[in-house]
């Protein structure tokens, strides 16, 4: 399978990094639990298509029966979803080289993914676990903020285990395996970034108020989801939506880049819709680090 992403349209290209976690805060609608199945729009890619729904149905079942400190049963990924992972694997593969923070190529470099299968979420925990004490746990489709972000306290990233559909490797309207071990995967095995992760969680079981859960995850977008830093002159990645995209990785340098002041990005609106125009940018690892650790410690 070939991939050239300038033929790919952008509509095509900028979904495959939203975190629909992150956008429903200030929503009525009922909190969704972590066995919430995900019921695909008729817009979705797999929605015509009956065995890849099966397949969905069947993996949110690992999810439903899943008893957290058991290993994760294997999803059972088809040859064609397999593909969808090489294909995906060569578009970012040189994207990482060019716009990845180096923090992210070293836990990329521990974590040694297959270019050619998905890895089992058995496998990457049993190295992320070693490495930051963090575990994925499977869940059968998106989880409201405050269950995704409190979850993160107790060192548990709730994770999905499907895959996009094949007919659109570079487009998924929702988080899918890949940006969940791409993105999040890799960078929970990073001890720092790991911590970080473990202190929106703290500071998110500390708010009460839907303003103010609202605005950590905002922080929590603009950082762990989007974040860039300044590494030997150039502008480097950090964000998990980022690291996982190949397209929003190009896009990366047409942004407008704001100073790492938190307390605005606690305040600045979002399009989760459209590439990222607004990117706050740290003027290195170890600022973001210490900024955003006490930050968060503060909260
Ligand atoms: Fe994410």
């Amino acid at each position: 399978m070939t991939i050239e992403i300038e033929s790919k349209t952008r509509q095509q290209l900028l979904s495959d990094h939203v975190d629909a976690r992150m956008i429903a805060v200030d929503t009525d609608e009922p909190v969704a639990d972590r066995n919430t199945i995900v019921q695909l729009d008729p817009d979705h890619p797999g929605f015509r298509d009956q065995d890849y729904r099966a397949r969905r149905n069947q993996i949110a079942q690992i999810a439903m029966q899943y008893q957290p400190g058991n290993p994760i049963p294997d999803a059972p990924y088809t040859d064609e979803e397999h593909q969808v992972w090489r294909a995906i694997w060569q578009a970012l593969r040189p994207a990482h080289q060019r716009h990845a923070c180096a923090e992210y190529l070293s836990s990329l470099g521990q974590l040694s993914f297959s270019p050619d299968r998905i890895p089992q979420l058995r496998e990457v925990n049993q190295k992320v676990q070693a490495i930051s004490g963090f575990r994925l746990e499977p869940v059968a489709g998106l989880v409201q903020p405050r269950v995704f972000l409190e979850n993160l306290a107790d060192g548990v990233f709730l994770c999905t285990q499907y895959i996009r559909h094949h007919s659109t490797p570079l487009y998924t309207p929702e988080p899918d395996v890949v940006h969940e071990i791409v993105g999040h995967g890799v960078t929970l095995a990073s001890e720092r970034l790991a911590e970080l992760n473990r202190l929106f969680g703290k500071a998110v079981k500390r708010t009460a108020s839907a303003e103010a859960l609202e605005r950590l995850s905002r922080v929590y977008w603009f950082t762990v989801e989007f974040g860039v830093l300044r590494e030997g002159g150039e502008v480097k990645a950090y964000g998990t939506g980022l690291l996982s995209s190949a397209g929003e990785l190009e896009e990366m340098a047409d942004a407008e880049l704001r100073p790492f002041d938190l307390d605005t990005a606690s305040r600045c609106e979002y399009d989760p819709t459209h590439f990222q125009p607004v990117l706050f940018c740290a003027d290195s690892f170890e600022q973001m680090y210490r900024m955003l650790k006490e930050y968060l410690t503060e909260w």
